[in-house]
């Protein structure tokens, strides 16, 4: 299947890499397409350099959208009729960062940023947030773990997305636990109680009971 990746900086590609060495077929964008061209020359036949953002959504049955938080609503908006029925998957954390170098959250304590997405996004789009609870290299290094996989948390209110975004997970090469709602992506996000976790299905399953 064919997923769209729009943002090849430090994470989005090592999805693409992850999600290209499980199968999946990728179409690349990024805001001025360079560093696209670069992983999309590196990865080779499974990924094409799309034209832009809008293009890269041709044909694609999902797409993962590694952004900064401050530059989602702008793509989001930019790409919108495109996303009609498509899986969106987004593992941006909320943070911003200043001039000073300092980190903040860019939400009201408490609010969820998955909630604050659903929001942005058209109706018939199915938003899941995920492959945001690691750091890129211990994604990259975790992938395929053996003899039991690592598990990608995720968080959707809608069972298909759940079901789509599961494969996306295991393409990448790990087991997928569902955390919640989108009113618990904060349990997800730097601070959160799953974040930067490198777990087992069992013990993954004892830290989300009910969920
Ligand atoms: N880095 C991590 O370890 C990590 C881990 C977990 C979650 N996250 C989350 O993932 C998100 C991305 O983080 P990052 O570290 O990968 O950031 P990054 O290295 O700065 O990458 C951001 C990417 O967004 C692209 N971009 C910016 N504006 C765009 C536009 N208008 N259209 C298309 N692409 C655009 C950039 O394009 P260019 O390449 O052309 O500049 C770049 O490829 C953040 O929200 C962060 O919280 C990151």
């Amino acid at each position: 299947m064919t997923t769209a990746v729009v943002g090849t900086g430090t994470l989005g590609s090592v999805i693409a890499r992850l999600l290209a060495s499980g199968g999946e077929t990728l179409r690349l964008s990024s805001a001025d397409n360079e560093s696209a061209r670069t992983l999309a020359s590196e990865i080779g036949p499974a990924a094409v350099l799309a034209g832009d953002n809008r293009d890269a959504l041709q044909g694609a049955d999902a797409v993962v959208l590694p952004l900064r938080f401050t530059a989602l609503k702008g793509v989001i908006d930019e790409i919108a009729d495109r996303l009609t029925d498509k899986l969106v998957v987004v593992p941006s954390n909320p943070l911003g960062i200043d001039a000073q170098g300092n980190v903040s959250r860019l939400l009201p304590t408490g609010q969820a940023s998955g909630e604050v997405l659903a929001g942005w996004l058209p109706v018939g789009a199915r938003l899941a947030m995920a492959f945001g609870t690691m750091s890129a290299d211990v994604l990259e290094s975790s992938s395929r773990r053996s003899p039991e996989s690592a598990v990608l948390f995720y968080v959707t209110d809608e069972d298909r997305a759940g079901q789509e975004v599961e494969r996306l997970i295991r393409t990448a090469g790990f087991e997928p636990v569902k955390a919640g709602g989108l009113e618990q992506s904060t349990r997800l996000e730097v601070g959160g109680e799953l974040h930067d976790l490198v777990v087992d299905t069992a013990e993954a399953r004892s830290l989300t009971d009910g969920a």
